[in-house]
């Protein structure tokens, strides 16, 4: 959904940036959008109901016990007939309002009787930003659902005094009310109502306390699928080694070393829609390792006995019960790569394998582009070149397309 024919509701609260949201309005209009305002007392200190209402092209709104409001259209019918809640500026004042679901005047009315997204750009002095109440409810606004866009860093109009607290400006607040719309566009969340599980990233495997083997995955390609799963809908747990990386918003992390531990983690979350593999697991693990580190000298050069580790993979692709309904694994090969892609399908009996081609020339081991092969029963895809956001994102769209079909 964009701004074009989107119903907003502006809520403009007291404070210096409300001559910011006379702007606003021209510029959610400029889109395509239909605007209805409400002001609160006090930003009609700053601002008047008239200018507000000449550039919304219908009368502000600003009293809950105004008769011939109530009667027109009346409060509910404010909050319910709007796509868009947007409340800017937002002062100290109004957010603790929010947090705490008082009802004492038509904007904090309207605010609990809404039930669309919720869209504030706070405007308050740096000092009213840091203290711990207004952190307190910021917490707790996030917690509710509710989207926050700034404040920003700068000097205070009315002070002088530099920190963080300016509203956002027009145009971010544009983008963050567009930007929310986006998530929530059924056609955005083709993975809505599906739970995924990713492994990412290399795993550690002991020698002794404080040596292991381990490899050069970063993680990035398993990291940026969670993070398109999650952005589609998805309910993402990713299991991840030890990585450099943020972990991305919205997603479960459960943090292992070694390859036994993500096993242990895989089962654990099981059951699921979609398992993706994109760990590089080690292949073996030292067979008994020390439990004291390990001294030079001692007794020679230590011979180091390796045991397989389990195959995470084949283990969860052959379960009998609570497989996931599709079982992706991706092959690092330096040589032969779909020839390679189409033996490893077979061997560990899962549905897809994304092949990639990891020689040291290819760059991808730790890089962020990434050429692949999807290798299926019904054959081969070769994907150009692509960033490996893009690579995540075409995955997780063949990804719900395929569960769509297989319904
Ligand atoms: O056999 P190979 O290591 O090339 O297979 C790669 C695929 O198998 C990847 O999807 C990887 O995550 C998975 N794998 C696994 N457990 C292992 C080894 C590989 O899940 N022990």
């Amino acid at each position: 959904m964009t701004l074009s024919s989107t119903k907003i509701l502006l809520v403009i609260s007291g404070g210096i940036a409300a001559y910011k949201a006379l702007d606003l309005i021209r510029r959610f209009r400029e889109r395509g959008a239909s605007v209805r305002v409400v002001m609160t007392r006090s930003a009609q200190e700053f601002v008047t109901p008239l200018s507000a209402g000449a550039l919304a092209g219908e009368p502000a709104y600003t009293d809950l016990f105004d008769s011939k409001t109530e009667f027109d259209i009346g409060h509910i019918r404010l909050a319910r007939e709007t796509d868009l809640v947007v409340v800017a500026p937002a002062t100290a004042n109004l957010m603790a309002k929010m947090a705490g679901g008082h009802a004492d005047d038509l904007a904090s009315t309207v605010l609990l009787a809404t039930d669309r997204p919720i869209l504030i750009a706070p405007a308050m002095n740096p000092v009213m930003w840091a203290h711990k109440a207004t952190r307190r409810n910021v917490a707790q606004l996030a917690t509710d659902g509710i989207t926050m866009v700034g404040p920003n860093a700068g000097e205070m109009a009315e002070s002088g005094e530099a920190g963080v607290g300016r509203m956002a400006e027009p145009l971010e607040i544009v983008a963050a009310a567009e930007a929310l719309l986006a998530t929530r566009d059924p056609a955005a969340r083709p993975l809505a109502g599906r739970k995924m599980l990713i492994t990412s990233g290399p795993t550690h495997e002991p020698i002794d306390p404080v040596r292991y083997i381990a490899n050069r995955s970063s993680g990035k390609q398993g990291h940026a699928i969670a993070r398109a799963a999650a952005a589609a809908g998805a309910a993402v747990t990713l299991i991840s080694g030890p990585v450099t990386l943020a972990d991305p918003p919205g997603v479960t992390v459960v943090r292992v070393e070694s390859a036994r531990e993500m096993l242990a983690a895989v089962e654990a979350a099981l059951p699921v829609d979609v398992a993706v593999f994109a760990a590089a697991v080690a292949d073996w693990r030292v067979a008994t390792a020390g439990t004291h580190k390990l001294k030079k000298g001692q007794a020679g050069t230590p011979q180091l006995a390796l045991v397989e580790n389990p195959d995470i993979l084949a283990t969860i692709a052959r379960r009998t019960s609570e497989r996931p309904r599709l079982v992706v694994g991706f092959a690092a090969e330096t040589e032969n790569v779909v020839a390679n892609a189409r033996d490893k399908l077979a061997r560990k009996g899962c549905d897809w394998i994304v092949a990639n081609d990891v020689s040291a020339a290819s760059g991808v081991m730790g890089g962020d582009r990434n050429t692949v092969h999807v290798v299926t029963a019904a054959g081969v895809d070769s994907w150009p070149i692509q960033s490996k956001e893009e690579v995540a994102q075409a995955l997780v769209a063949r990804m719900a397309e395929t569960l769509e079909e297989s319904v």
